[in-house]
């Protein structure tokens, strides 16, 4: 069994991909399972933290020991993951979060058009849930820990979205349509605020998670 090092904390994980929806019948998504949060959340609570986890879409049952909420869009997942964090020691964002959503919820279901043409979708952005939890700390000293999923120049891009976003950890990792999403294993480099990177060998995700869990330990505030 594992050391209980997080006992006496809260921390927050997201985890699946969001859902936006166009008509009652279709939505923008992405290829998330919600494996990687679930790992995480499951590490966390076996680790003793009180663990709150914001779910999208991921069909994975509840682990025990975890609070699950369970939301569809971005924006939900925004306001569930803000309430929750708002006395949390550390937030973990495994979640894929949909950039955009389309400008328009249609009511009905969007027809094919008479003249053999096809609809173009407007999209407008959702708001960026991770740069508002580094900006805005809840609470003086919460961690806050990204994901970034990259297709290509994965560390060249994930220094540069640790300094946008303003995180304190950043978990990059190479995705693609059979690479990462939906799989067991994982492989990545934790980027930390002060430089440091941690290169995390492909394994488990479970692995993975420990390995978050070791780098954010350090981190924390002072126990109360
Ligand atoms: O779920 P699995 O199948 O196990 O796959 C795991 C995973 C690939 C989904 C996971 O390891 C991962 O990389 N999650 C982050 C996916 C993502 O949205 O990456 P991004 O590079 O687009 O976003 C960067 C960070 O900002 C993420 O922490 C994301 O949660 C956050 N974000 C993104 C957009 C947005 N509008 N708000 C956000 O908070």
């Amino acid at each position: 069994t594992a050391a209980p090092d997080l006992a006496g904390r809260h921390v927050v994980v997201s985890a699946g991909g969001t859902r936006e929806p166009l008509d009652p019948v279709r939505y923008l998504g992405n290829r998330s399972s919600g494996k990687q949060g679930y790992a995480l959340a499951r590490a966390a609570a076996a680790r003793g933290a009180r663990v709150t986890l914001v779910e999208a879409n991921t069909g994975i049952p509840d682990p025990a020991g975890v609070d699950v909420v369970r939301v569809g869009t971005a924006v939900q997942l925004r306001e569930a993951v803000l309430k929750a964090a708002a006395d949390a020691d550390a937030v973990v964002m495994a979640a894929a979060v949909a950039d955009f959503r389309p400008a328009v919820y249609a009511s009905g279901k969007i027809k094919k058009q008479d003249d053999g043409g096809a609809p173009t979708v407007e999209l407008v952005r959702n708001p960026d849930i991770l740069a508002e939890l580094s900006a805005d700390r809840a609470l003086p000293g919460q961690v806050v820990v990204g994901f970034a999923a990259e297709t290509d120049d994965v560390l060249a891009h994930g220094r540069e979205k640790l300094r946008r976003k303003g995180c304190d950890l950043l978990v990059v990792n190479e995705v693609g349509e059979r690479k990462t999403f939906g799989s067991e294993e994982n492989e990545a480099v934790i980027l930390a605020s002060d430089g440091a990177e941690t290169p995390v060998p492909y394994g488990p995700k479970e692995a993975l998670a420990e390995t978050v869990w070791d780098l954010v330990l350090p981190r924390l505030r002072p126990a109360t």
